[in-house]
């Protein structure tokens, strides 16, 4: 009786796992500023993080916000070597919960997405490419249980001296 409990168990457990690649589809994003959007250092700036309503009921865990200056790979021209989000930040903004709203489009004129913005301050000592990144984890809920999924996304911005 155990032993079938067991294999049920087993069988849901992959069922769920060959659902991951649609729920990391659903995962949160940078809705602002974008990808090889050019920041001024030293600046404070409003980070948007959208969280798109996932398809299974979710508690959201926890958020982690930080940035890291890239190098110029020896390739030359246009590459960048970036530290993963999953390695290490080089500053960290905001680490802890994460609480996505829904906005209010009545009144607000916003999108649909929950969304959670973070103000940063640009380090003033930053300067030329960077990655933007957050590590987010929450949990999915089944009928079996709770069930983690990790992110990590990133984009690059460009950072520049105000005049
Ligand atoms: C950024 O925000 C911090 C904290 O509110 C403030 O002390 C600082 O003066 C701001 N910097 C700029 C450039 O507005
Ligand atoms: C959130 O940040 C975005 C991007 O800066 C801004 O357009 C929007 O007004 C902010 N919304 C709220 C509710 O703070
Ligand atoms: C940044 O995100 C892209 C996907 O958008 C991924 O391919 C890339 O490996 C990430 N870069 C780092 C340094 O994590």
């Amino acid at each position: 009786m155990r032993y079938i409990h067991s294999m049920a168990t087993a069988v849901a457990a992959t069922a769920l796992s060959a659902l991951t690649p649609c729920s990391s589809a659903q995962g949160a994003s940078f809705a602002y500023p974008q990808n090889r959007a050019t920041i001024a250092a030293g600046s404070n700036l409003t980070v948007r993080i959208d969280r798109p309503t996932p398809s299974a009921p979710t508690v959201e865990a926890a958020i982690a916000l930080g940035m890291s200056s890239c190098e110029t790979s020896e390739t030359g021209h246009e590459h960048y070597s970036c530290p993963s989000p999953e390695t290490s930040f080089e500053y960290l903004f905001y680490a802890g919960g994460f609480n996505p709203q829904r906005p209010n489009i009545v009144t607000s004129g916003e999108d649909f997405n929950a969304f959670q913005n973070f103000t940063i301050e640009i380090p003033e000592s930053l300067k030329g490419r960077a990655i933007l990144g957050f590590l987010h984890s929450s949990f999915g809920r089944e009928a079996s249980g709770y069930f983690p999924f990790f992110e990590s996304v990133n984009i690059t911005v460009n950072i520049v001296t105000t005049v």
